[in-house]
């Protein structure tokens, strides 16, 4: 798997902007550059888009490389996140894999074909297995 903080570094402007507390990057604008090719392509959906990635990048990974603006509401403010962390802490990588929901992007590889959803504040809770 790759290593997240070898595959992306901070724009300049996002990075300048970030020191001095200026504004969120405008509409549009990718806070992320990536430092490598995409390598061994593989094709997730994400809400039944197309992505292409590398084989052994996490899902955050990818969604990172593609410039999405969110990949969950938060469920009291609908304030959109993207993954912070990178290792499995802050949860704000939150999305859907195959129809599971709270499945933290920043720690699931991504598999060719994978369908991956935006969670819209928190997801229903799972049936209680029968006895
Ligand atoms: S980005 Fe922090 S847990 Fe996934």
């Amino acid at each position: 798997m790759n290593d997240p903080a070898t595959c992306f570094s901070l724009s300049t402007a996002s990075a300048s902007e970030a020191a001095g507390h200026s504004p969120s990057p405008q509409p549009g604008s990718k806070m992320f550059s990536a430092l490598a090719p995409i390598t061994d392509a593989v094709t997730l959906f994400l809400d039944g888009q197309p992505i292409t990635a590398s084989a052994g990048d996490t899902v955050a990974v990818c969604l990172l490389r593609a410039g999405v603006s969110y990949n969950r509401l938060m469920p009291v403010s609908g304030a959109p996140r993207l993954p912070y962390c990178m290792i499995g802490h802050c949860f704000e990588c939150l999305v859907e894999i195959d129809g599971i929901g709270n499945r933290q992007a920043c720690l699931t590889p991504v598999r060719d074909g994978m369908k991956v959803r935006r969670q819209a504040g928190a997801p229903p809770a799972l049936e209680p297995s029968a006895p």
